[in-house]
């Protein structure tokens, strides 16, 4: 008979610590995405690896040809499901930096919030579970199902060294569950089980015109700007209605059932908070979708930078050699990143500029996923998640990505839970990325019990 009050009195004894081992992690700048990051990220490796090891865990380094995977697992239980932890220790740059308060490798506390890049994604929301299953050997009680860890370091870059790797890992990673809080809650105190994501085919776009900058004045109205090429090839993607215009784009694309539709009106969204909250004047998306819908449901395609021409103080008056863009396009479940690549490759042949030339670059990829929301585990999670929020939880999808997701479901066959600690107003990618202590805590709370209801679940 395991001794949840135990857990639940020494959790509460604990938060300075769980606070602390955050703020350590939180210090180092692991941006995956910038190659000058390389020893930061393998520190943050080193740093989890710790972690996991002073909270009574087996852990070691998986090396790959990237970020190293951290990988730890608490003794087996005979007869009781496994569950495996994915997190990523990986976050995405810092800028704007001119537009943190503290900055961003600083963790600091204001109102309740600690802000740092990677407090909510996902430094603080992986710790969690980590904190979660600790309880449990610090009250001398053994977990009542095995547990493992799996945190990796490129995630916010397209998970690529994993995804060669899981193949070859899916016997040390075979588990019954996969338990991931790397999303959010629907509204603050209303905890959620995302059961759905969006996947995503990431670019750069390149148009390259004269072979140096050019007089604007000498040479302005013999060439293509690149820049005004680029400007109209990218308007051309999407029409006025939301529709992207790629070949073939929405023939694989999942409609919504109306039972889902039905659900989520259910939710009652509010647009008109909601767009207050992200400060627009007004919400815009595909014609005839609720915005839920739009976000969580329908593919989208969006701009990230625009690079190219003068950037600096004053004027300067040149047509620019080049100019480039990050564009992602955001799938849902059926649609292929590598067929949604081919139909923008042959969209760009149609829709070919003159007098410039095109390159496209391919990043990086992930198929959506939406997973069974009937599944007994989600039934365990419920109660765990009842029991720290003091509230059932709503069945939700997402419009985020993680991309190893859908190859964890193929090449694992588990069932996948997706716990949100997060709230929508975290900044999660965004200047002044915060995570609520409050939240942190009752994750923790939550990952503790979710364990007992876990090992209820009879093994299929
Ligand atoms: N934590 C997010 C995924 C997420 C965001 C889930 C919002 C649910 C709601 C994750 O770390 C992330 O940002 N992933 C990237 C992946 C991409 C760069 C390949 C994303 O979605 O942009
Ligand atoms: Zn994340």
């Amino acid at each position: 008979m395991s001794d949840l009050e135990s857990i639940n009195r020494y959790l509460r004894e604990s938060q300075p610590s769980h606070l602390s081992q955050l703020e350590d992690l939180l210090r180092i700048p692991s941006v995956s995405a910038d190659p000058k990051s390389k020893p930061a990220v393998q520190q943050a490796a080193e740093c989890v690896r710790n972690t996991l090891e002073k909270a009574g865990l087996r852990a070691e380094i998986l090396p790959t040809a990237g970020p190293p995977l951290v990988y730890a697992e608490s003794p087996p239980v005979p007869g009781k499901p496994v569950a495996l932890v994915y997190g990523h220790y990986d976050v995405q740059p810092p800028d704007p930096l001119d537009k943190w308060i503290s900055p961003p490798f600083e963790p600091t506390i204001r109102n309740g919030n600690i802000y740092a890049r990677g407090a909510t994604d996902d430094k603080g929301q992986a710790l969690t579970h980590v904190f979660g299953a600790a309880a449990w050997a610090a009250t001398g009680q053994p977990l009542p199902l095995q547990v493992k860890f799996l945190i990796e370091g490129e995630e916010e870059v397209g998970s690529e060294q994993l995804e060669k790797m899981l193949p070859s890992l899916a016997k040390k990673l075979a588990a019954d569950v996969v338990v991931i809080s790397d999303s959010s809650q629907y509204a603050q105190g209303q905890p959620a089980i995302t059961y759905g994501l969006r996947g995503i085919a990431y670019f750069e776009l390149r148009l390259h015109g004269p072979k140096h900058d050019l007089h604007s004045g000498s040479f302005g109205g013999a060439v293509h700007n690149p820049a005004i090429a680029l400007a109209k090839l990218l308007a051309s993607i999407v029409d006025d209605d939301g529709r992207i215009q790629l070949p073939g784009f929405y023939d694989n694309v999942q409609s919504l059932s109306e039972a889902e539709r039905g659900m989520w009106h259910g939710l009652n969204f509010d647009d008109q908070a909601f767009a207050s909250q992200i400060g627009v004047p007004q919400l815009k998306g595909e014609r005839g979708f609720t915005t839920l819908e739009r976000r969580w449901a329908r593919p989208t395609f969006d701009v990230h930078g625009l690079m190219g021409g003068y950037q600096g103080e004053g004027g300067k008056t040149i047509i620019p050699a080049w100019a480039g863009a990050k564009i992602s396009f955001r799938l849902v479940p059926n649609q292929q990143p590598a067929e949604v690549t081919k139909q923008f490759r042959q969209f760009l042949d149609q829709h070919q500029p003159t007098g410039v030339r095109v390159e496209l670059i391919e990043l990086h990829g992930g198929s959506g996923v939406v997973v069974d929301p009937q599944s007994p585990y989600v039934a365990a999670a419920q109660l765990a998640l009842a029991t720290a929020f003091g509230k059932s939880a709503v069945l939700i999808r997402e419009g985020g990505s993680i991309p190893i997701v859908a190859q964890m479901v193929q090449h694992l066959k588990a069932d996948v839970l997706l716990l949100g600690w997060g709230l929508d107003d975290d900044g999660a990618h965004s200047p002044n990325e915060k995570f609520h202590l409050a939240d942190y805590y009752r994750g923790i709370h939550a990952s503790s019990h979710l364990w007992h209801h876990l090992a209820q679940v009879s093994r299929s």
